[in-house]
């Protein structure tokens, strides 16, 4: 059984008390909700693997409640300081050399000499995070390879009962995942688009550095950047120009004329308010689509700078051809 926690003070002292006991409890935070466990406690963690069935090279983030919490347990250089001092709380993660003194669990960082911290926005969680006093680490709460959760309901679909409770704090005001910044060597290095964008940070700190796709090799630029992910189980077609009628629609702005099923992520065109659609967007049109017998989704151009790169990035490894499965989506070219 999930126990189902509200965001009070008799909810938060009850997921504060089962994470400092080994217990897994998903909260939320302003980009998706987070599978959180102790980052000290390697069972903890090894739990957390066990129920996203998350391959184990793949690094968890550490989540602190101040920046002061976080630098305890990483060699926070100038930039990394500063890049704090401007964007936490916020939806920016920062991977740095691990201090040898630090208290984050070799198999959170899957052994790397590396981490991956963060303070996220939200008020109820960072005052669990006080509460628990330790590094907790979450990756987003979802199984492995599915689209990320934005609200306590989409947690429950996927981890109902392998998990001890879920912090319900509401949807999730930003909708993608932290930009992650990997700031360990002399090049800042920009491993996963979001909220905070390339031209936030080097308004702070100077050029970054965009690591290679390897369409060829598949080489990866972090260890967890798999290809394919956040994948809905219809086939995702990008930059449509037209909608058949046995798809559903992915729309942005005007939508297309067609389609059995559609969602709107933003009719405004307004990249914030897509940004926070989106993954519910694309998991009501993979459920619903899949009981209509539709054949895939169609997802309108979202073009732009910001946010538009982090979304158009989740969008792209949501129709990437996935490993093991029959179909490969893609965009409208391959379609004959
Ligand atoms: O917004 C977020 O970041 C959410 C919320 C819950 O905080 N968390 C999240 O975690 O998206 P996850 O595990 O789904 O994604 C973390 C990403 C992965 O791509 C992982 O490979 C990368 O961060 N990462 C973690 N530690 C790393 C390290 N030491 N070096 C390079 N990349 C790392
Ligand atoms: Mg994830």
């Amino acid at each position: 059984m999930t126990e189902r926690l509200a965001a009070d003070t008799a909810g938060l002292s009850r997921a504060a008390e089962l994470l400092r006991s080994g217990g897994l409890v998903a909260f939320g935070t302003e980009t998706v909700y987070g599978l959180g466990g102790d980052a000290t406690d390697p069972l903890a963690v090894a739990q957390i693997f066990e129920a996203k069935n998350r391959p184990h090279f793949n690094p968890l983030i550490s989540h602190f409640a101040d920046a002061e919490s976080a630098f305890e347990n990483v060699v926070a250089d100038e930039r990394a300081r500063a890049l704090a001092v401007r964007f936490w709380p916020g939806p920016l993660t920062l991977v740095l050399p691990r201090r040898v003194d630090g208290r984050i669990c070799d198999l959170a960082t899957a052994g790397l000499p590396t981490a991956a911290v963060r303070v996220p926005a939200q008020e109820a969680t960072l005052t669990l995070l006080r509460a628990v006093g330790r590094p907790v680490a979450a990756p987003s709460a979802n199984r492995s390879g599915a689209v990320s959760p934005s609200d306590g309901g989409h947690v429950m679909d996927g981890l109902g009962g392998r998990i001890a409770a879920v912090l319900d704090t509401g949807p999730c005001r930003v909708g993608v995942e932290s930009t992650v910044l990997d700031l360990s060597g002399s090049a800042a290095i920009l491993l996963r688009p979001g909220a905070v964008t390339a031209e936030d940070i080097e308004a702070v700190i100077g050029p970054l550095t965009w690591p290679a796709h390897d369409s060829v090799s598949g080489a990866l630029p972090g260890p967890g950047m798999l290809k394919s992910h956040y994948a809905p189980r219809l086939p995702v077609r990008l930059d449509a120009s037209t909608v058949a009628d046995d798809e559903a629609l992915l729309a942005f702005g005007l939508p297309l004329q067609g389609g059995r099923l559609v969602w709107n992520l933003s009719e405004a065109g307004r990249l914030d308010e897509a940004a926070s659609r989106l993954f519910a967007g694309l998991r009501a049109l993979d459920y619903e689509g899949a009981l209509l017998g539709l054949r895939g989704i169609a997802v309108q151009p979202v073009p732009g700078n910001g946010l538009a790169v982090a979304i158009r990035d989740r969008l792209s490894r949501a129709a990437a051809p996935r490993p093991g499965s029959g179909f490969a989506s893609g965009n409208e070219s391959d379609i004959p």
